[in-house]
């Protein structure tokens, strides 16, 4: 097992910078997922760890041994990539063990290690099987298990799961959740869906335009987003986002609306800035105040354009003069298309970003307390 750390890490192609001056550090047996959308940088990360990509400004470290210039040999890493590509003429035993015979790995020492990532993954009825007679889930699981019987220090993966349907993929998802209860290893996981990011990470590293955004627990950043693009990116669905200004009385922030009362104590840090609010769609409470008289908080006022049932909920499509918010409510409110609705979300689940730098504004408690 190993930690991994960038220390300052820049890859750049040319002028672009796919990974602008990133720091991370990845616990021993850490399940970290970098998250982000396409083109960020996840791979480039990915692939400077393996050893694919070399590393233009920076250190970086596997366990404590600067691998800046080391093979990818000689790294004790092994990568599962999006594209796996199985050998079709071997049968699933030839495959796992491909990788170890080209290492001159003793005959008994193979033969343990695939009858060991065989019965981790499930696979010992279809040893004997050839690739093309496995279904999309066994096929990677076959995928998974090449990488297991490697035993490296560090298994990276990339977006392994996008090429299996909705229901494999939450599946598998859990297969590789186990996976890392069993076996401890340090995994670097990157994808660009961020359930499958909350669902499986120990921490996430958020990744925007080459830059690392923000590094936590899943509920750090679901709770405390740093900015405005990790507060709209963490969260499904997205957080609404809207331009807001000061009240003429300086007793909080209003849009057509949209009313938004802050506290004395938290009025200093909006003071002055153009700010943007925030609001989770699971957030919402149908109906008008309730709570004492001067509850603070964020109301909002519209015509549910569209109700989509879910079940125990449903979600709202609230016009809102011209924006569109998306609430989630109780489905026994039972909303019809059409209905004037009045929102609260109470001023501890309110989130305030400044509208210049995208940076949380500090009105609410933060993780630090
Ligand atoms: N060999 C290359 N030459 C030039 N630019 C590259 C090269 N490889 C990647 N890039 C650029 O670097 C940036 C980061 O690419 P990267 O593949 O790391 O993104 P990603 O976050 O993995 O995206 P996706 O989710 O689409 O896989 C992109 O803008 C990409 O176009
Ligand atoms: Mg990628």
């Amino acid at each position: 097992m190993a930690t991994v750390s960038f220390e300052h890490v820049s890859k750049l192609y040319g002028q672009v910078k796919a990974v602008d001056d990133v720091s991370l550090e990845i616990q021993d047996g850490e399940f970290m997922v970098l998250v982000g959308p396409s083109g960020c940088g996840k791979t480039t990360c990915l692939r400077m760890i393996a050893g694919l990509e070399e590393i233009s400004l920076g250190t970086l470290r596997i366990g404590d041994k600067v691998v800046n210039d080391v093979a990818p040999k000689d790294r004790d890493i092994a990568m599962v990539f999006q594209s796996y590509a199985l050998y079709p003429h071997m049968t699933v035993r030839e495959n796992l063990a491909f990788g170890l015979k080209l290492r001159h790995t003793a005959k008994d020492q193979i033969d343990k290690r695939v009858a060991d990532a065989a019965a981790i993954l499930d696979l010992g009825p279809y040893l004997d099987r050839k690739p093309k007679a496995l279904s999309g889930g066994q096929r990677q699981r076959v995928a998974l298990g090449r990488a297991i019987v490697r035993e490296p220090a560090v298994f990276l993966m990339d977006e392994p799961l996008s090429n299996l349907d909705a229901k494999l993929r939450v599946q598998t998802r859990a297969e590789i959740a186990r996976l890392h209860q069993r076996l401890k290893t340090t995994i670097v996981y990157v994808t660009h869906d961020q359930v499958e990011a909350m669902t499986m990470g120990n921490r996430i590293a958020v990744m925007n335009a080459g830059r690392l955004q923000q590094v936590g627990t899943p509920q750090d950043l679901y709770d405390f987003p740093v900015n405005r693009f990790v507060a709209g990116f963490i969260g499904s669905p997205s957080m609404n986002l809207m331009d807001v200004s000061q009240r003429a009385d300086g007793g909080g922030l209003e849009a057509q609306g949209i009313g938004i009362s802050v506290p004395a104590w938290a009025r200093e840090a909006i003071r002055g800035r153009s700010v943007v609010a925030g609001l989770r769609p699971e957030h919402f409470e149908l109906g008008e105040a309730t709570g004492p008289t001067g509850a603070t908080g964020a109301t909002v006022s519209g015509i549910a354009e569209v109700v989509e049932y879910l079940g125990s909920q449903e979600l709202l499509h609230v016009k809102v003069y011209e924006r569109d918010l998306v609430a989630i409510v109780d489905s026994s409110a039972n909303v019809k298309p059409g209905q004037n609705v009045t929102l609260r979300v109470p001023l501890d689940k309110v989130y305030l970003f400044d509208a210049d730098s995208g940076l949380s504004l500090a009105v609410r408690p933060t993780a630090a307390g």
